[in-house]
């Protein structure tokens, strides 16, 4: 069981981009903690998304925290233009060919918060040597690039791994977990220690209020 309230974030990129501006008010009329917004550049994995432009429009729309997770090979290139459309967390990936702490100070310097993701066959000790530098760390439960796969069960031990880690060191960054996550998986995850989940297709493709499913989401993280 967890004591903490676990934080949603429903991801954009099960929305309807026809009324992406909607499917935003709805999530945090629905009582959503972020909004995760998945920037993909056809290189790091397959699909084409969104950049800056959309996260400029996005922040015209919300007053939420944008948690913008950059599935990209050279995240440090749009940390400015991130930073000016608003965003408020930036994640890049363990596995982008990057000098990892260079890109996390830029994007602290550019007065955001930092984040790192781990791709699920990168371990905990990828990210170690930036962890106090670093606002959240994002533990994928699916491999990166598309939404709507099967959480990977293995990942719980990861996700109970990495919260040791954190809490052994005193360590503030939040712990977040992406893909996969449904009513049916959040509680693991949960339980596990996430401090935050992100949730796409669960929220936006369920052909039902994107409120109702966050609220589902909530209470099976809570009850562990
Ligand atoms: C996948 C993205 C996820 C995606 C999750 O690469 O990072 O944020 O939207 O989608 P679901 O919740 O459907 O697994
Ligand atoms: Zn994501």
């Amino acid at each position: 069981m967890t004591e903490r309230r676990v934080k949603i974030a429903p991801s954009i990129l099960s929305a309807d981009f026809a009324t992406l501006g909607n499917q935003v008010m709805e999530a945090e009329a629905g009582g959503a903690d972020y909004i995760h917004i998945d920037v993909m550049d056809g290189r790091f994995v397959p699909p084409l998304t969104f950049g800056p432009m959309i996260v400029k429009a996005i922040r015209n729309r919300t007053s939420l925290p944008l948690d913008v997770h950059m599935m990209v090979m050279d995240p440090g290139k749009y940390v400015e233009e991130l930073a000016e459309a608003g965003a408020d967390l930036v994640t890049v990936h363990a596995e982008s060919p990057i000098h990892l702490r260079s890109v996390v100070r830029q994007v602290k310097e550019a007065e955001m918060n930092a984040g790192v993701a781990l791709s699920p066959a990168t371990p905990p000790s990828a990210v170690e040597e930036v962890l106090p530098d670093l606002d959240a760390v994002l533990v994928m439960t699916v491999n990166p690039g598309y939404g709507g796969q099967a959480f990977i069960e293995g990942m719980v031990d990861k996700i109970r791994r990495m919260r040791a880690m954190l809490d052994e060191r005193g360590l503030h960054a939040l712990l977040g977990v992406d893909g996969g996550i449904s009513a049916q998986t959040a509680g693991r995850a949960a339980s596990a220690g996430a401090d935050f989940l992100v949730a796409g297709s669960a929220i936006y493709g369920v052909g039902r209020g994107v409120a109702e499913a966050i609220a589902e989401i909530r209470s099976a993280a809570m009850r562990g």
